[in-house]
């Protein structure tokens, strides 16, 4: 999930030249290509698409969209697609004649008036730590879209799916309407976060770590489930939160809030509460729940293993190894999204 980049290109205007010179910068970013790319999602759907007759041309359309942060052009074809936000590309047809570019900043000698989203300050100097952060700054524009953290001061800058109305950073995503990604990952996978921003994923624990540590006793985790794409369960567990890496990321929550889904993750002695992060290669369960769940999570070490497995597959083997929640539907399976949302309950700084 780390940043990369590497050709830099600058762009003067002649359009803007009248008053002031405006300098658009755009980093040239990853192409990826994906065999299913998601249907109907708006995380990943373009802003426009228009035939045009250079690169050059599609960088300053994509300057002259007031959302525009990215930009793909296809060398052959000459489709030059703008998209609202994010790192790198992804296509379902053949990548070898695609380029990606995603802007780095549009500025005047004194001030920038477009910086990637998530950044702000007249130089884009400053980055929020989380989606919550954005909201309280209004530092954003567009609702829901994708955005760039810095959750610790020092550590890296990572892309998250964000709801800045609601303050809603996305640690978690699955839903229907992308290619499954397989959640059966190793350890280190889980600690990194694995899948692709516009699609399914796992931020990683150490960077959910480095988020809840900004404001240790706010943290909400907030479950949404969603049964077909109309109905929508939801659940708020308070003061969640996960220990380091050398405390294999052990979580605590002190609440749950009743909600819609009712509670799979602190009923009675089915509460996950206090338990460590296990994967198959490192099991810290006596009852192999990550094989048999198909996935990492904060295992019981009980034969039961978990009364949710949000990190199993759509359709398993077995019904513990497909995605389920237990309380309050009964048992379900039948999720088109599944989300883990971290909120916060105070206001930022
Ligand atoms: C630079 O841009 C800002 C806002 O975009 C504007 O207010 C300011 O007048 C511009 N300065 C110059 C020197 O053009
Ligand atoms: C970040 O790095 C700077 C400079 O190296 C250091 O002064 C500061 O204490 C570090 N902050 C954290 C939170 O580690
Ligand atoms: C699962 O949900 C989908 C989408 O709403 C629906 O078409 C399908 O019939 C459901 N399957 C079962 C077994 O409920
Ligand atoms: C929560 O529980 C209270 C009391 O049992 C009930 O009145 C309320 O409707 C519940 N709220 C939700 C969202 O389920
Ligand atoms: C998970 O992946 C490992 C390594 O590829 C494999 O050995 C194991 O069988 C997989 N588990 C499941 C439940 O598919």
């Amino acid at each position: 999930m780390e940043i990369t980049s590497s050709i830099m290109i600058i762009l003067l205007l002649p359009l803007y030249s009248i008053s002031s010179s405006i300098t658009s910068i755009y980093l040239q970013t990853k192409m990826f290509q994906e065999i299913q790319t998601c249907e109907n999602d708006n995380y990943h759907h373009p802003i426009s698409e228009h035939q045009v007759v250079s690169q050059i041309d599609c960088s300053r359309l994509c300057t002259s969209v007031e959302e525009c942060r990215q930009f793909m052009f296809d060398k052959q074809t000459k489709l030059c697609s703008l998209f609202e936000a994010s790192e790198n590309c992804f296509s379902a047809g053949d990548i070898q004649h695609k380029v990606c570019y995603r802007q780095k900043s549009i500025c005047n000698s004194t001030k920038c008036s477009r910086c990637p989203v998530g950044y702000y300050g007249d130089q884009c100097e400053n980055i929020i730590v989380d989606c919550r952060d954005g909201r309280d700054r209004s530092v954003v524009t567009i609702k829901k879209q994708r955005s760039y953290i810095q959750p610790s001061a020092n550590g890296s800058v990572i892309e998250v799916l964000c709801d800045f109305k609601w303050g809603k950073t996305l640690i978690m995503r699955r839903t229907t309407l992308c290619k499954e990604v397989d959640f059966n990952r190793t350890w280190n996978e889980y600690v990194m976060g694995f899948g692709a921003i516009h699609a399914e994923y796992w931020l990683g624990l150490e960077n959910v770590f480095n988020i809840l540590q900004n404001f240790p006793t706010a943290n909400v985790l907030n479950i949404i489930l969603r049964d077909g794409y109309t109905a929508l369960f939801q659940s708020h567990y308070r003061g969640f939160d996960i220990s380091n890496d050398p405390n294999d990321y052990t979580v605590s929550i002190s609440g749950f809030d009743n909600g819609t889904t009712g509670d799979s993750l602190t009923n009675g002695i089915y509460s996950i509460n206090g338990r460590p992060f296990s994967t198959y290669d490192r099991d810290h369960t006596s009852h192999n729940c990550p094989g048999r769940f198909h996935g990492g999570w904060w295992y019981l070490d009980d034969s039961v293993c978990s009364r949710a497995n949000l990190f199993g597959r759509r359709s398993g083997y077995t019904i513990e190894s497909t995605c389920h929640w237990q309380d309050d539907f009964g048992l379900e399976t039948n999720f088109t999204t599944i989300e883990m949302i971290l909120k916060r309950w105070q206001s930022g700084p």
